[in-house]
């Protein structure tokens, strides 16, 4: 059973990445069927981060009043009529409208699907559960690309209309999936809470009732912290973290890359469109390839030196990339394409899933929820801004000038870890909790 509901949560994170990666092979036939200008054509494509960004601002909210379990399957509605709209969109404002329609999804099931697995799983594969999700964006994104591929001579309505075929997957899974038993608790449904967790304990009765009083004592317990205790000076350094890795994680290029791969390649020299689809697919492997590796790796060499590694490994294919780009020549693309791999290994293996990691560890137990929620957001606003002015800024000071000043981010990405991110690794929640109370979140912890 807890795998089931592991593998339809992923379907969600599988989704996402979907409907993220989709447009970077369709964005050059659509560009053909709608002509637009670089603004517009960014704006079109950022429709699905803005939706995003409204789509957390609410999940929280009204998963806590009609439950996970509902709100994963309107998610998924929107998911299946989203992708259909977007493949018979006769114009840019109706596709623009249909991709808004997408990214809302995507906002909720992004914060709704890890909440739901983290709340159905057993605390001893509560980390794996929530990292599956991670690497399920990262496998979406990588056979969006795939789809792109194949259908290329096919054209852009078929690649969107792919996206049903997932989200009706996630909506039949989500009605045969049971709420989750802690949402059940908090409303005061002891009794369906618990026949929920003998269904998913294989019907060891003395666990359900441990974890059912585990339950009780922190859902009667402290009451919900404020929103303005997020500014206090106690959990400030919690905030600067989570939100500065956020913004490095976005303004480190990643989204460019994801969003746009294939006119990347175009602007370093490529010429044929389906070569610059397949060195795309490249990136999508590489980019999960990478995961399955930071997944090992990191409670092994813990979070600042997987920081410190990829860092400095994004920053220098960035130059790479960008001296490539301005000396090179076109006969020097296949330079570009080797460069932007590290670029994408690097990013996989530290700042992709680290902000995440540290997001869901650093902020005390009462603020957990909302210093998550404003952390979300601050991810897909950085995320929009990226990807809305990418074309904009492409066209203005060029492929060169856009990398160097993703790679500056990613130097001065170095200084922020060295004095703002703590070393988690091995920590307890409670023991960092503790050090948030002593004012020392980061001065103790090691390289
Ligand atoms: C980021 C996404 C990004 C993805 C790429 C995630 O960690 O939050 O914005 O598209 O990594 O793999």
């Amino acid at each position: 059973m807890i795998y089931m509901v592991a593998a339809i949560a992923a379907m969600a994170g599988f989704l996402f990445g979907f409907d993220e990666g989709v447009i970077a092979g369709a964005e050059a036939s659509l560009i053909q069927t709608f002509p637009m200008s670089p603004f517009v054509q960014g704006f079109m494509t950022a429709a699905v981060p803005l939706g995003a960004l409204v789509g957390a601002v609410f999940a929280g909210r009204i998963s806590d009043r009609y439950g996970r379990r509902k709100v994963l399957l309107v998610a998924a509605i929107i998911f299946f009529v989203g992708s259909l709209l977007a493949a018979a969109a006769q114009s840019v404002v109706e596709l623009t409208v249909a991709r808004l329609m997408l990214g809302v999804a995507i906002g909720v099931a992004g914060m709704v699907a890890p909440l739901y697995l983290s709340e159905t799983a057993d605390s001893r594969r509560r980390g794996r559960l929530v990292a599956t999700y991670q690497l399920a964006i990262t496998i979406g994104i990588v056979v969006a690309y795939f789809v792109d591929y194949i259908l290329v001579e096919v054209g852009w309505r078929a690649m969107f209309a792919c996206g049903a075929v997932p989200a009706l997957a996630l909506f039949v899974g989500a009605i045969v999936l049971p709420e989750s038993p802690r949402w059940l608790a908090l409303r005061g449904r002891l009794d369906e809470a618990r026949g929920v967790l003998l269904r998913l304990r294989e019907n060891d009765a003395a666990l359900v009732e441990a974890e059912l009083a585990n339950i009780a004592s922190v859902t009667g317990g402290a009451p919900a912290g404020r929103w303005a205790d997020l500014a206090s000076r106690r959990v400030r350094p919690a905030v600067i973290a989570a939100f500065g890795l956020y913004i490095l994680q976005q303004f480190s290029g990643i989204n460019a890359v994801i969003y746009y791969a294939p006119s990347i390649f175009l602007s370093t020299g490529f010429e044929s469109h389906s070569a610059t689809i397949l060195a795309t697919v490249g990136v999508g492997a590489v980019n999960v390839a990478m995961t399955l590796v930071a997944m090992w790796l990191i409670d092994r060499l813990g979070r600042r030196k997987l920081l410190f590694i990829g860092l400095t490994g994004t920053a220098l294919s960035l130059a790479a990339i960008a001296a490539t780009a301005a000396w090179a020549g076109p006969a020097w693309s296949f330079l570009s394409v080797i460069a932007l791999m590290f670029y994408i290994g690097a990013f996989a293996v530290s700042l992709g899933p680290v902000p995440h990691i540290i997001m869901s560890e650093v902020f005390p137990l009462a603020l957990r929820g909302r210093g998550m929620a404003l952390a979300s957001i601050a991810n897909w606003g950085c995320n929009y801004i990226v990807v809305l002015l990418f074309p904009v800024a492409l066209a203005s000071i060029g492929i060169s000038g856009v990398m160097l000043a993703f790679g500056i981010v990613c130097t001065l990405g170095l200084i922020f870890t060295l004095r703002y991110v703590p070393e988690t690794r091995g920590v307890t929640l409670e023991e960092i909790e503790r050090r948030l109370d002593e004012g020392h979140l980061v001065r103790s912890s090691a390289v």
